[in-house]
């Protein structure tokens, strides 16, 4: 069989260095962030090493600080195998390195710290966009590739990756671009992934009709969005049968014929709405599927599959995601879709709090403190969607608090795509601002954050919106 090229050949020397590294070790800890990349970065790793022949051991941190640096080290592994964080703390990996406590092998996508180390592949290193061309899942999978041993090319892992991608909303401008491009390629050659231009609205193997056009937050189109009987009603006055057995039917069980019907009403409705022409646009994108899982759950479709490691990973449960991207079905699929409720609950009551307390203006950003009504590993993700809702406005990044823990704040930011061509780099902003009031962040120039001591709220702020101030001029 030929020997497949690199999927990102700028990464290749990298990859390479990295993955000889790892064949050299006699066992290696894993170690990963809290979410869907984190997870679907563990996953993709831990199945290339194993294939390899390399003893491994994986464990996941919500932030990588010192306290987690320093209980990894106490490990004792001489490898250490970073997926999806490490380049952010990159100074602290390397002081560890200097002093002998462990050799670094790091796949991330995040800002470097200003430091180096040897074995390092990072899309940033070599001009490639981190927040929008390749996530730390694709980082993974580029050294999973670089990895191949005892006849696995690996490929099959480029489904996981897409995942991960699609969790870091590497997506937002309707499909995925770049680096990322390649790697969804190869799981089209290899039958694991399909990709196709569809309706863009999330949900869509799982949610009855009705509900996924009410609950669509990306575009917001009158008497459909947020409004129940409107969506109903909409759907009411199409040809289309509605229901199976008395069910709804959902936009997998269209056939190509009726979801042409669906589009092209909702886009009617929404030209007819004076809904503005970019955002109707936004209606349709790229879904990428993945053609093993069955029809119908939230495995089948990436953005859903995102969802629902989230909903593991970010309520310590990380074990069960982990499980679920290596194939487990029965106890930990079923647990996963448990924790799924609870977190869509979570999310929904923590966007309707924003919505009924409304954010607070300072010059060049916005900003509202949940206390402890969002859980902190959330609220960046309730941020995220309330910047695509009405209760915040767009041309301003906007800043979330909530408590971490008794004496600090977690803090997470979230721009656009606009904004950032207009100069904002929010890991720039979180960590200036942080470190200058005795805290530490970093991330990507659309999304970022930080953690803060709890009385420097204020601090933080004025200095975070300097900043912005000063990247916007
Ligand atoms: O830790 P990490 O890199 O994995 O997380 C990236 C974060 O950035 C995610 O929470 C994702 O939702 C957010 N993001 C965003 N908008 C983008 C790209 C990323 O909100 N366009
Ligand atoms: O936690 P949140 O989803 O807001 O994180 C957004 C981005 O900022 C993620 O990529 C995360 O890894 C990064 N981050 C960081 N340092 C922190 C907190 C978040 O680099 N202290
Ligand atoms: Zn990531």
């Amino acid at each position: 069989m030929a020997v497949a090229d690199p999927p990102v050949p700028d990464l290749a020397d990298r990859a390479r260095a990295c993955a000889n590294r790892l064949r050299d070790a006699d066992r290696v800890l894993l170690a990963s962030h809290i979410d869907a990349d984190g997870l679907t970065s563990a996953a993709i790793a831990s199945s290339a090493l194993a294939r390899a022949g390399i003893d491994h051991e994986v464990v996941f941190e919500k932030q990588l600080d010192d306290e987690a640096i320093a209980g990894i080290a106490a490990r004792e592994y001489e490898t250490v195998l970073f997926t999806d964080f490490g380049s952010g703390q990159l100074d602290a990996i390397a002081a560890r390195e200097a002093a002998g406590d462990f050799v670094p092998v790091i796949a991330d996508h995040h800002q470097p710290a200003d430091a180096d180390t040897e074995f390092h592949l990072n899309p940033l290193l070599e001009g490639i966009n981190g927040a929008s061309e390749l996530s730390g899942a694709g980082a993974s999978y580029v050294l999973a590739r670089a990895l191949e041993g005892s006849g696995d090319d690996n490929r099959d892992l480029a489904g996981l990756a897409v995942v991960g991608a699609v969790g870091d909303m590497q997506d937002s401008g309707g499909g995925l671009v770049g680096a990322n491009e390649a790697i969804v390629a190869d799981g089209v050659a290899v039958d694991v992934l399909e990709s196709r231009t569809d309706l863009d609205l999330y949900g869509r193997q799982t949610r009855p009709l009705p509900k996924l056009l009410e609950y669509a937050s990306d575009v917001q189109i009158p008497g459909i969005s947020n409004d129940e009987a409107g969506a109903v009603r909409f759907l009411s006055d199409l040809d289309l049968e509605l229901k199976t057995d008395g069910d709804w039917r959902r936009w997998v069980d269209l056939d190509a014929e009726e979801r042409r019907t669906l589009v092209s009403a909702l886009m009617q409705r929404a030209v007819a709405s004076g809904v503005p022409a970019d955002r109707i646009e936004a209606l349709v994108g790229t879904s990428y599927t993945l053609v093993d899982e069955e029809p119908g759950t939230e495995l089948r479709d990436v953005s859903e599959f995102s969802t629902l490691l989230n909903a593991t990973a970010r309520y310590e449960r990380a074990d069960v995601g982990l499980a679920v991207c290596l194939g487990e079905r029965d106890v930990a699929l079923a647990e996963a879709r448990s924790l799924l409720r609870n977190h869509r609950r979570n999310l929904s009551e923590g966007l309707q709090w924003v919505k009924n307390e409304g954010v607070t203006h300072e010059t060049h950003l916005q900003w509202f403190d949940a206390g402890s009504r969002i859980r902190e590993t959330i609220v960046g993700i309730v941020a995220g969607m309330a910047i695509g809702s009405p209760a915040v406005d767009r041309s301003k990044p906007v800043i979330a608090f909530a408590e971490e823990n008794a004496t600090e704040l977690k803090v997470s930011a979230r721009g656009s795509h606009r904004l950032v061509r207009q100069g904002l780099d929010l890991s720039v902003v979180m960590g200036e601002a942080s470190r200058a009031v005795g805290g530490d962040g970093g991330g990507h120039d659309v999304a970022a954050g930080a953690t803060i001591p709890r009385a420097e709220r204020d601090a933080f702020l004025a200095a975070a919106d300097e900043l912005v101030g000063k990247q916007l001029s």
